[in-house]
């Protein structure tokens, strides 16, 4: 028999977790087997524990209480009316309307937010955002989408292990956890050391990691500052954005499927009132967005569809997708799109790649799966498209960079930049290279 794979031996520490971890006769549950594949680094339970026990690591879970505040009320208030404005338009744009898997899980799972809006109770609807992100009302976003890891013990053992890996990506991301070659085992073990590097996460960031109590959001707490697991990938994507802008005074960056709107937050809190930051995704994922970013960021400038947009000024907009269309050439710095290009029809998909190519100055970045999954099985046609297979519908852009992507396994970071020669035209302001 050759040599054991490294990460039988992670399984087997895992086999040591409560007894709702293990499947029978000790062996680990799929589940269990799966979750482990999704952590890039050796889970330590020793080290979870410790963390949990000294009351540094604590989980703030989900509440369905909700206290509405006059804030609150005016932020329903404002997101009824730009849906309704978005809705009204969607019927000129039919082209434009939900389809394949989203249009499904829309039809399925929206349907108490879909009511909440076009009723006039501004309470109901408050209400129905307030606690979004612990109900089904976000389903197919992150973190309403992993609920159902808080359910058994097990699976509450694997949040943490999944957002303490989830720092560790991001603290290797910024350059600052040493790791072992090979096997990328965390050097991590005790808490002090966990705590030193948490430091030398938030002081590299420049911001504390701490996401607002709103909209019912849940995670975990570290010496009391709350981070959702899925805000280290956010806030990872974030920063690799203004990384590529950081020369420019106030870049302009356009995102298409920005679900609740979790990087337009991350990039005005790593740097505020310093970027044009456009969202396009359907009016009703919209509202989830437009009532999130308008709680989350209360001082800043929020525009929704129907209220005056403010170009050239730091900003966020939340926009339907059709308006996309109308985005001039070169008109915006970065285009991004995280998680979602897949999930579209790849007719769809095909029709913002040849957007990006149109309208971008620097690049083009996206942070997506590979994984051709058939999301209806009965279906051959229904395989989720694949970025390589669709770039070519780019002819000014070209792929200068691609990795695994540093937060999720099975992601790819790529990047598409302008050709050199299409550059120089755009310096000499030529309108179409
Ligand atoms: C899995 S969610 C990812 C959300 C976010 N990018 C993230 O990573 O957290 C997929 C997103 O793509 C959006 N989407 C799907 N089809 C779309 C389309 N045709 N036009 C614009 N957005 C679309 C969905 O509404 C949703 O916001």
């Amino acid at each position: 028999m050759g040599r054991m794979p490294t990460d039988i031996g992670a399984i087997r520490r895992l086999a040591r977790l409560p007894r709702d971890v293990r499947g029978s006769r000790h062996r680990p549950s799929r589940d269990a087997r799966r979750r482990l594949g999704m952590l890039f680094y050796e889970p330590n339970p020793g080290l979870r524990q410790e963390l949990i026990e000294t009351g540094a690591l604590v989980l703030r879970p989900p509440t369905s209480e909700v206290d509405v505040s006059s804030s609150a009320l005016a932020a329903a208030e404002r997101v009824r009316s730009a849906y309704r404005l978005a809705a009204a338009e969607a019927e000129e744009h039919p082209e434009t309307n939900p389809s394949g898997q989203w249009k499904i899980l829309i039809e399925k799972s929206y349907g108490e937010l879909f009511r909440a809006l076009q009723g006039d109770d501004h309470l109901v609807l408050a209400t129905t955002f307030e606690r979004m992100f612990a109900a089904r009302t976000t389903t197919g976003l992150s973190m309403g989408g992993e609920l159902g890891y808080l359910s058994n013990q097990g699976g509450r053992d694997f949040y943490h292990d999944w957002w303490l890996d989830g720092l560790y990506c991001l603290a290797s991301y910024l350059g600052i956890l040493p790791e072992t070659m090979e096997t990328g085992q965390s050097p991590i073990a005790t808490v002090p050391a966990f705590e030193a590097l948490y430091r030398a996460v938030v002081e590299r960031l420049g911001t504390r990691p701490d996401f607002p109590a709103v909209c019912g959001a849940w995670g975990l707490e570290f010496h009391g500052v709350p981070t959702p697991r899925t805000s280290w990938r956010h806030l990872h994507s974030a920063h690799a954005m203004l990384d590529e802008t950081k020369s420019l005074a106030l870049p302009r960056i356009v995102e298409v499927g920005a679900g609740f709107g979790g990087v337009a937050y991350w990039i005005q809190r790593l740097r505020p009132e310093a970027v044009e930051y456009v969202t396009y995704d359907f009016p009703i994922v919209n509202a989830i967005a437009g009532y999130f970013l308008l709680r989350a960021l209360p001082d800043r400038l929020v525009v929704l569809t129907g209220e005056r947009p403010q170009p050239g000024k730091p900003q966020i907009a939340v926009l339907p997708n059709w308006r996309v269309f109308q985005e001039p050439d070169f008109g915006t710095d970065m285009a991004f799109n995280q998680d979602s290009l897949p999930e579209m029809p790849r007719e769809v998909a095909v029709r913002y790649l040849e957007l990006f190519d149109r309208i971008v100055r620097i690049g083009f970045y996206s942070e997506n799966q590979e994984d051709a999954h058939r999301w209806d099985p009965s279906d051959v046609t229904s395989a989720q498209p694949r970025l390589p297979d669709l770039e070519v519908a780019m002819k000014r852009l070209r792929r200068t960079s691609r990795s695994r992507a540093w937060m999720r396994r099975g992601y790819f970071e790529t990047l598409y930049r302008p050709r050199l020669e299409s550059k120089s035209l755009v310096a000499a302001g030529e309108t179409q290279p």
